[in-house]
């Protein structure tokens, strides 16, 4: 039995969470069996690593930390993902290897041939069947977020309009270059709508395969 790995990505302040929470209850009201998790901080382990690099004061060089999300992502997919997908799960993660490229690639400035790398041994290989990326403006998030001014609890709240509009111009060249692989949902709508349309993708992918 194999199961359907999806993934949802977005700039900080895009409101995935809480399409990913109101997915998962459609679905499992229709029966299907759901495992909600994220990144970083899907398992016992990502969670000590998400408290030590990024909920935290530390100054955190930009290596280390693209490497310690690497480092989540491998525990992350052997100890959670792989085995809940070869039981038939539909795995839902709120962010996975695409945010390395967005965040690290295009924020950070790392060259994406050693992203590749990095990731393509962090994961083995492990490809999303779907990615929804909640699209929204940076300045519209920003606002969002310190609206929200709870919501800033790691370093990457704390950055400048400039970097998410790095981080979200990134997320959709890959979205651009992967259509197949890629939704873009306008964010920038109500609650409702936007879910509306989540589950359409999602029901779509799953009834293809
Ligand atoms: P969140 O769980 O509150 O969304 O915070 C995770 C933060 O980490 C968010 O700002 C995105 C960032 N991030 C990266 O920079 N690279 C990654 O690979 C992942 C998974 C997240």
């Amino acid at each position: 039995m194999k199961g359907s790995f999806i993934t949802f990505e977005g700039i900080d302040g895009s409101g995935k969470t809480t399409q990913l929470e109101r997915l998962a209850e459609s679905l499992r009201h229709s029966g299907r069996d759901v495992l909600i998790t994220c990144e970083p901080g899907g398992t016992p382990l990502g969670r000590e690593l998400r408290k030590a690099f990024l909920e935290t004061k530390q100054d955190v060089e930009p290596l280390a930390e693209l490497l310690l999300f690497a480092a989540d992502r491998a525990q992350h997919v052997q100890h959670l993902i792989r085995p809940a997908l070869a039981e038939g799960k539909i795995v839902i993660s709120d962010r996975y290897a695409d945010a390395t490229t967005a965040y690290q690639g295009a924020g950070r400035g790392f060259d994406l041939k050693l992203i590749e790398n990095v990731t393509a041994i962090a994961t083995g290989g492990l490809k999303p069947d779907l990615t929804l990326f909640f699209d929204i403006e940076p300045q519209a998030a920003v606002d969002r977020m310190e609206f929200r001014a709870a919501h800033k609890k790691n370093r990457m709240d704390l950055e400048p309009l400039e970097f998410y509009e790095r981080v979200r111009d990134a997320y959709l060249r890959i979205a651009a270059a992967e259509p197949e692989r890629f939704r873009v949902i306008d964010a920038g709508r109500g609650i409702d709508e936007i879910a509306a349309e989540t589950l359409e993708a999602v029901t779509e992918m799953l009834d293809r395969v």
